[in-house]
């Protein structure tokens, strides 16, 4: 019985070795209202994001899940532009502590903001995605 509980004790803790681990607690209240909101539980929210933490395309769930928190975050404005603000501070609360990066968080924020505010994208949800990959790739950079 005890070898048995080891047994499956270690498989969880491999599992999890290869797969992105998103803390629950780095994620904010509009992230969190948003995945309660549209049912999405951890192991779902997950599949959101491949091994790069790029978000996976063509997700049903995952664009209602943007859509969502991307109001709610008021990542664009009224007048179709991202919002500059919103968007340096969801980088700089959310991804980069998610990604663990070193140094001055407002002033990498601020870079990576600059360098993406332009992406474009044919939907809401694409245009967040691309958002959000070009903030991560931008953040491997700096
Ligand atoms: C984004 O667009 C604005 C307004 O057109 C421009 O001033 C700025 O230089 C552009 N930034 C990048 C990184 O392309």
């Amino acid at each position: 019985m005890f070898a048995y509980t080891f047994y499956c004790a270690l498989l969880i803790c491999c599992t999890q070795v290869f797969s992105i681990e998103i803390p629950v607690d780095l994620l904010d209240k509009p992230t969190l209202d948003c995945l309660e909101k549209i049912n999405v539980d951890k192991m779902v929210f997950k599949d959101f994001f491949d091994e790069h933490f790029h978000l996976v395309r063509e997700n049903a769930k995952l664009n209602e899940f943007l859509e969502c928190a991307g109001t709610s975050k008021n990542l664009i404005n009224e007048d179709g532009r991202f919002n500059h603000d919103s968007i340096h501070h969801h980088t700089e609360i959310v991804l980069i502590p998610i990604l663990n990066k070193n140094g001055d968080k407002h002033e990498i924020a601020t870079k990576v903001t600059d360098e993406c505010i332009n992406v474009s994208g044919d939907t809401y949800a694409d245009r967040i995605t691309n958002l959000h990959d070009c903030i991560v790739d931008a953040l491997a950079k700096h």
